[in-house]
């Protein structure tokens, strides 16, 4: 079997089976190349479940790129609250910036170019050239870097095979049909060649694939263990009389940058502060990072930021730390 027939069974497959999603057109290039932009960027780390409802809010408020220029990167944020991954939405906002100011908002469609934007390493230009204009790009995202190793019974970690899961993952693609091509892998990824219970049966690659009866097929891809460096910390809700709350935005640079927060440390802060007993964690990429919440009474800022009434925090970008953090104490008050 070539790989021609191979793309020829999965196109076939996909042309009965893809899933309708909202940004995808079928049979080549995006009229929009927008909406590819948007989706991709939101997709970068994100399910397509959970992706779905921030698209369509974002799109309504932000329908164009030039209208996503213009806007604050607050407001920005505000719409991406809850998909985390912040470094995305201001990569985004800048992207529209530049493609207004250096390409008069007509997307650049060279590799070269596109690379040059903010937010793009070369797998989302791949994708984003692939999907946008059709263009012989392969994508390899989680799904299909799990498709190629269970197809090639790859066994050995993926960090240590890259070239090869690229290569041939290039291989297999029709680049007459990239774009249709990368969304039916994405799908079978998705859909069938699932990390748990894949339904090889109805899988239109069955025949060919060297892990479809193996003992370890749900262990494909191997990974490398990264170790999580854990951190503990405190965190404070600090009310003033009024019951105001304190919020400050973070300058520091690093991925939480021009969002909210309630001020934290890893040492303690306020000795008077009263300790709730609740706590919250979170996984960064690297680190996990839990944090005690203590409570606490003052009527001037403690450090730069502002008192304001808890109903009006939804008007603030807020990182997905700090909302677990008013939640879970909401959750107990
Ligand atoms: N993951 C990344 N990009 C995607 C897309 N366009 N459709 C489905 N899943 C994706």
């Amino acid at each position: 079997m070539s790989k021609t027939d191979l793309s020829t069974l999965l196109l076939k497959w996909y042309d009965l089976n893809g899933r309708q999603l909202p940004w995808r057109v079928k049979g080549g290039a995006h009229p929009n190349p927008y909406v590819i932009l948007v989706s991709e960027f939101m997709l970068q780390q994100t399910t397509v479940k959970t992706v779905i409802p921030y698209f369509e809010r974002f799109m309504q408020r932000f329908p164009d790129i030039d209208t996503l220029a213009r806007a604050d990167l607050e407001e920005v944020y505000l719409y991406w609250q809850g998909l985390g991954y912040y470094t995305r939405a201001r990569s985004l906002h800048t992207t529209a910036q530049i493609i207004m100011k250096n390409y008069a908002g007509k997307f650049p469609q060279s590799k070269q170019e596109i690379l040059k934007l903010k937010g793009f390493g070369p797998y989302t230009a791949a994708s984003f050239l692939a999907l946008a204009f059709n263009q012989a790009e392969t994508v390899i995202d989680g799904n299909v870097t799990r498709i190629i190793c269970r197809l090639h019974h790859l066994t050995e970690p993926t960090d240590k095979i890259t070239d090869k899961i690229r290569e041939l993952a290039t291989e297999l693609t029709d680049s007459a049909h990239a774009s249709d091509y990368a969304s039916a892998i994405m799908d079978l990824g998705a859909l069938i060649c699932t990390p748990k219970n894949p339904l090889c049966r109805q899988c239109p690659w069955n025949k060919f694939c060297q892990s479809k009866n193996c003992a370890d097929l749900e262990k494909i891809p191997y990974k490398t263990k990264i170790s999580k460096t854990e951190k503990n910390g405190f965190v404070y809700l600090i009310f003033n009389d009024q019951g105001q709350i304190f919020i400050r935005k973070r300058t520091e640079p690093g991925l939480l940058t021009g969002l909210y927060e309630f001020p934290w440390s890893e040492t303690h802060l306020y000795q008077d502060a009263i300790n709730t007993n609740l706590t919250i964690s979170h996984i960064f990429t690297h680190i996990k990072l839990t944090l005690n919440i203590q409570t606490l009474l003052k009527n001037t800022p403690p450090t730069k930021g502002i008192f304001i009434n808890i109903a009006e925090l939804e008007n603030y970008p807020l990182s997905t730390l700090m909302k677990k953090v008013i939640n879970t104490w909401q959750k107990h008050n």
